[in-house]
């Protein structure tokens, strides 16, 4: 069976997916210690009005549509002088931008690999964001927190997706928003909207960005190919192809076909 076939039976499987995603995050940090690789998702090409209404990033730099994946999710919240976590924050340049350019209170970013956050530590020293070390589902944070909760491209790992959601509803303040990306098909979307409502988070937005998110996978193909064929050590080069999601993996194709999708969803804990 292929890697990619493989990687979305497991998606039916929490604890086996649990491993899996958590050895690879693991390891990514150890075999690619690039600090100038700051983000793990497959990017985000801006329309025109978001461009207008949100401004526009630099798009000469490094993985810049990764960046934009961050900039135009966290920039519909209100961030400026708020309290706010990013749970999965990965190789943290995302919060960094978030911190650096939206000017909030205070940034924290989870993760549960322990490497992610010794790459954050050491390369995002300075920035105004701390990085700690902690599980999606039990998040070592009293009640009533944060204003605002970050999630990209990472609660489809969790094992218990619902309690996720009861612990964002917990360190959320009355009136505090979570802005989630994720790819996932539509029972499991469907499931998504159940446990945020069971959790007593009420959904504000729901928005399909498949097409987005498929024009910067291609914009970005040729880019990442060569980005994959000059640090990717040779035999990790197959399986690293189908996590970045490149033009021709399970993933490309199955959002392609509309067999998944991509979306933006914005939830709020009542005021
Ligand atoms: C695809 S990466 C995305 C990273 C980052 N958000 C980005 O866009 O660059 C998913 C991240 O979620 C983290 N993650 C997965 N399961 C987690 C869990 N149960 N608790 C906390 N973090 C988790 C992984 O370690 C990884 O860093």
């Amino acid at each position: 069976m292929a890697f990619g076939t493989l990687l979305f039976r497991v998606v039916r499987m929490p604890a086996l997916r649990e491993r899996l995603w958590k050895l690879a995050y693991e390891s990514f940090p150890r075999l690619l210690p690039d600090a100038d690789w700051w983000f793990m998702n497959y990017g985000y090409e801006p329309t025109d009005a978001e461009r207008y209404q949100f401004g526009t990033l630099d798009e000469q730099q490094f993985q810049w549509r990764s960046r934009a994946m961050y900039h135009y999710l966290a920039a519909r919240a209100p961030i400026a002088g708020k309290d706010v976590l990013e749970v999965g924050s990965g190789r943290g340049g995302g919060l960094r931008h978030v911190a650096e350019t939206m000017h909030p209170a205070a940034a924290t970013g989870l993760d549960f690999a322990s490497s992610a956050i010794a790459f954050c530590h050491k390369n995002h020293a300075g920035a105004p964001v701390r990085y700690l070390e902690g599980n999606s589902m039990d998040m070592p944070f009293d009640g009533a927190t944060f204003d605002v909760v970050l999630n990209v491209e990472s609660c489809h790992a969790y094992r218990d997706q619902a309690q996720f959601f009861r612990e964002v509803a917990r360190v959320l303040r009355p009136g505090g928003q979570l802005f989630l990306v994720d790819v996932r098909a539509d029972w499991n979307w469907d499931l998504l909207h159940q446990w945020l409502t069971e959790a007593g988070l009420v959904v504000r937005e729901d928005s399909d960005i498949s097409p987005q998110v498929l024009t910067a996978i291609e914009r970005d193909e040729p880019t990442k190919k060569a980005l994959i064929r000059k640090r990717v050590p040779f035999w990790l080069r197959g399986i690293f192809t189908e996590f970045a999601g490149n033009v021709g993996s399970q993933l490309y194709e199955r959002l392609k076909t509309g067999e998944i999708q991509y979306r933006r969803v914005v939830a709020q804990r009542p005021a």
